[in-house]
């Protein structure tokens, strides 16, 4: 008899994107005259960088040829990209990561999601609510959570995400192990200081912890004093990994690029007390499971820290947060309380009522597709998120949509 993980029969029903996309279409089956506007998922819509497409046609051409045809690569990465990353992204900004502490992947969803099998089932899991499903999602699969009541995984210590701490979370009044961030955060829009930052890194020293740094939303960082990585913290190599995308800064959502930085001194512990290191367990399992992301959008990839790579992107970048900017104004227009939409393509909106409720209002009053705050954890209910993903055009249709509905 195959029996099943039964930890997955604790799960919600579906994903959240998923579910939100099931009622989607179901609403533009019967209304296909609606013309819908998805301010949902953080999907881009602008096309790649002309650098990268370029780099993309020419490694294509040398696909073709036996000369200079590639077959399997590092699974960690080309060096010329894993290069480039440490010197444009790290050392630039004062952080000493080398290119060896780079593994290039095919996505921050999945290396958030599997970096959990490292550990052990009994470690203390801190996960912020509200934050991204995967997070939560992977550990009850894995085993690591209890049943689900009252909206929350018994076993997990929920960090609160509210207005009184400007959504982010206090450290933990509890000992934990494997602590979960994200900042630029997804989805409130919420960035930490460095004074803020650094409280955490010494937590994990003090406590033998470990930080999973998310910085997928880094490049949307426009206030510089802010940190755009965990390791322009002093001492952040021993305790913290850090996962980045090309998806959003540079439009790869769907042409699939990303790296985790696993620094050489990142270290666990045994079940005798002795330290281990972590580059050496995750570079086994990125062997064991992962043959590398393919040539040519590694090079799409690298294309991006040229000079005119850098003066693309920024673009892209500016043009999205000009969106935002849009939606700022709107909701306080319409007197919504906001956060986000500064350093962050997200605006975490209250909407100070049930926010499946305020999902489906704008759905079927406007045409608008925004993300309910609850799907993001229990902390998310009465806020909705809005993504500034969409064309301009789009964006200022929706606010004038949404400024018809919602004027009170
Ligand atoms: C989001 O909308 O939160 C993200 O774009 C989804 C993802 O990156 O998987």
């Amino acid at each position: 008899m195959i029996t099943i993980n039964e930890h997955y029969l604790k799960l919600q029903k579906s994903y959240l994107f998923s579910d939100i996309a099931k009622r989607v279409r179901a609403f533009q089956k019967k209304n296909p005259d609606v013309n819908l506007i998805k301010l949902g998922i953080g999907d881009v819509t602008r096309g790649l960088p002309g650098v990268s497409i370029d780099a993309f046609h020419k490694a294509v051409d040398e696909m073709a040829e036996d000369t200079t045809f590639r077959g399997y690569g590092p699974e960690q990465g080309y060096e010329f990209l894993r290069e480039a990353i440490a010197v444009n992204d790290f050392r630039s900004r004062g952080a000493d990561i080398s290119a060896e502490e780079i593994f290039v992947s095919d996505g921050a969803k999945c290396d958030t999601g599997n970096i959990q099998e490292l550990f052990t089932n009994d470690i203390k899991i801190a996960i912020p609510d509200p934050s991204y499903p995967s997070y939560l999602d992977t550990n009850v699969m894995a085993g690591r959570t209890g049943d689900f009541t009252d909206g929350r995984y018994k076993g997990v210590v929920y960090l609160d995400g509210v207005k009184e701490n400007g959504f982010v979370p206090s450290l933990p009044e509890e000992h934990v192990d494997l602590i979960y961030l994200c900042f630029p955060n997804n989805p409130t829009g919420s960035t930490i200081t460095r004074e803020e930052l650094k409280a955490w890194v010494d937590y994990a020293k003090d406590n033998k912890a470990l930080i999973l740094f998310d910085a997928a939303y880094e490049a949307f960082i426009c206030d510089n004093s802010l940190p755009k990585s965990i390791y322009e913290i002093e001492g952040a190599k021993e305790v913290a990994i850090e996962f980045r995308s090309f998806s959003k800064s540079a439009g790869f959502t769907g042409t699939r690029c990303a790296y985790t930085v696993v620094p050489k001194e990142c270290a666990g512990y045994d079940s005798n007390g002795k330290k281990q290191l972590i580059h050496s367990l995750w570079n086994r399992r990125h062997c064991t499971k992962f043959n590398g992301v393919s040539y040519p959008v590694q090079r799409a990839a690298e294309a991006i820290y040229s000079d005119s790579g850098k003066a693309q992107t920024k673009n892209l970048v500016d043009y999205y947060m000009k969106n935002a900017a849009l939606v700022c104004t709107t909701m306080s227009k319409l007197g919504y309380d906001y956060v986000g939409g500064k350093n962050s393509p997200y605006i975490w909106v209250n909407g100070e009522t049930d926010s499946w409720d305020f999902f489906d209002m704008l759905l079927n009053k406007a045409g608008v597709v925004c993300t309910p705050g609850a799907g993001f954890g229990r902390c998310g209910n009465g806020y909705i998120r809005i993504s500034a993903f969409n064309s301009y055009e789009n964006v200022k249709i929706a606010m004038s949509r949404l400024t018809e509905t919602l004027s009170r």
